[in-house]
């Protein structure tokens, strides 16, 4: 057994025996799927600067400009399917050891990965929403209008969080709610860079929780937050774990 398959062992013992298991996701899980994170090496920020794409006053000052962006990510989400990572994390919820995704992805990939309790901190971009009369649109129905516009002449807003935008109330009070009784919380593919997300492993850890974090670099929570670090790739670390946990605690959790 080498080091990550001994980590692996001991992050399914935890899994195995909590009865709050949580896990929040960043960009990196969907990275395999085809879509680029934002802050790695040709991420999406170092070929758009974010203070003029992904604020909301970019949105009401130049929409135009910022569909540019955003034409460039519906491409990549509207041709991407789940990776191996998102469809573990689907079984791990079926067999009972997985009990709430908490994600900064817009992609539906958990979803369609077979997730049915997902919590998203920022939006979800299969739908688009007009900030001058309310109506609400399919993307797809409006895929290839570049811009999208309303019936109303204005253009449209995918229902993602921008910078400056609130994160839905109720996805906030139930993820905290959650992280402050969390025996373990999985970290998979986020920098933990950007707030509020980023406070979830310090409530859940404050909470005694097991913090197990999967990336492929270390970041701001491995060497303080982080019980243990599984380095690897999302496609490849979570379908492992997930293994592990079946062989060692069998169909569903004895708790
Ligand atoms: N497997 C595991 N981890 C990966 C992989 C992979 N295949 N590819 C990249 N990563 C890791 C990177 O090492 C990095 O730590 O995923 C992380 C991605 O970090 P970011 O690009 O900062 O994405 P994220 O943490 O989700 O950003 C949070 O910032 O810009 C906003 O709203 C945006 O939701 C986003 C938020």
């Amino acid at each position: 057994m080498n080091e990550l398959e001994r980590l692996i062992d001991q992050a399914s013992e935890a899994i195995i025996s909590s009865t709050l298991t949580l896990a929040l996701t960043g960009a990196g899980i969907s990275v395999e799927s085809g879509i680029p994170d934002f802050r790695s090496a040709g991420g999406l920020w170092s070929r758009f600067d974010p203070a003029e794409y992904a604020t909301i006053e970019a949105f009401r000052a130049n929409p135009e400009k910022v569909w540019e962006m955003l034409a460039e990510m519906d491409k990549v989400v509207s041709a991407a399917k789940p990776n191996p990572a998102h469809i573990a994390l689907g079984e791990l919820e079926r067999l009972g050891y997985l009990h709430y995704i908490i994600t900064q992805n817009i992609d539906n990939l958990h979803q369609e990965g077979g997730s049915r309790n997902v919590i998203e901190y920022h939006g979800n971009s299969s739908t688009l929403s007009c900030l001058w009369c309310g109506k609400s649109y399919s993307a797809r129905d409006k895929r290839g209008d570049m811009p999208p516009r309303c019936e109303c002449g204005k253009i449209l807003k995918p229902d993602v969080v921008f910078f400056g935008e609130p994160i839905p109330p109720d996805a906030l009070n139930r993820s905290f709610q959650l992280a402050s009784s969390a025996q373990v919380l999985m970290v998979i593919g986020t920098s933990a860079l950007v707030s509020p997300a980023n406070t979830i492993p310090s409530i859940a850890k404050q909470n005694r929780a097991k913090i197990i974090e999967i990336n492929m670099e270390r970041t701001q929570l491995t060497d303080s937050i982080t019980d243990i670090f599984l380095q690897g790739k999302a496609g490849e670390v979570v379908p492992a774990l997930v293994q592990a946990v079946k062989k060692k605690g069998g169909g569903s959790p004895l708790v």
